[in-house]
């Protein structure tokens, strides 16, 4: 039995077929992200923003990997229909409570697959004239991008396939896991894709 072999999460793990980036390598890419974080934003006291749920866990873990003291906050967002989000309609359904005027802003993101949602976003973060606002993204699947969205911190590209963990659900299961795994054919052919 390997130290994240699947047999040590039972029934938690039966639906993945092999584990794509082990908990040791995200929490290495986690911790360096939070060193550079700390450097490039020291004296800012810089608002990190997430998008809820799957970067509860990133956020959380990240967070503790920065040195610097820093304020979070987080946003949640509805697309209108499968059909709608293809066109990058989304819907704000619960908004920041701390200003962002005039702050030092870093979005965080487990997941940007198309760019539509971080899109809809950012553009309606900026009216809001934050002194910088940047992003910071653990997953990025580049296959089926639509907008070009500069990312300053990244962790890890994904391949387009059905992955689960860390945040990433499918039909809002498997998030706790502490690794990212490829999900069985047998379990998702049945169903629609996962949520990105
Ligand atoms: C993920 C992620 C982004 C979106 C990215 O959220 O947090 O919001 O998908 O996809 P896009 O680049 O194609 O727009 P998801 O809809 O999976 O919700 P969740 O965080 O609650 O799982």
């Amino acid at each position: 039995m390997t130290e994240n072999g699947l047999e040590t999460y039972g029934d938690l793990a039966t639906g993945v077929r092999e584990i794509l980036i082990s908990t040791n390598e995200i929490q290495q890419r986690v911790y360096e992200i939070g060193q550079a974080i700390s450097q490039d934003y020291t004296g800012l006291n810089p608002l990190l923003v997430g998008v809820l749920k799957g970067v509860l866990f990133f956020m959380a873990d990240l967070l503790r990997a920065v040195r610097i003291p820093t304020e979070m906050d987080f946003i949640a967002v509805s697309s209108y229909s499968p059909e709608s989000r293809d066109q990058g309609l989304v819907r704000m359904v619960k908004d920041l409570e701390i200003p962002i005027s005039g702050r030092h802003v870093l979005f965080v993101e487990d997941v940007i697959d198309t760019g539509l949602t971080l899109n809809y976003i950012l553009r309606n973060l900026r009216v809001r004239q934050p002194a910088s606002l940047e992003v910071c993204v653990l997953f990025n699947k580049p296959e089926h991008r639509l907008v070009n969205i500069p990312l300053k911190y990244k962790g890890f590209d994904l391949p387009d396939r059905f992955v689960v963990g860390y945040g990433l659900d499918y039909r809002e299961k498997y998030r706790n896991l502490p690794f990212v795994g490829l999900l069985k054919p047998n379990v998702f052919q049945s169903g629609p894709n996962n949520s990105v």
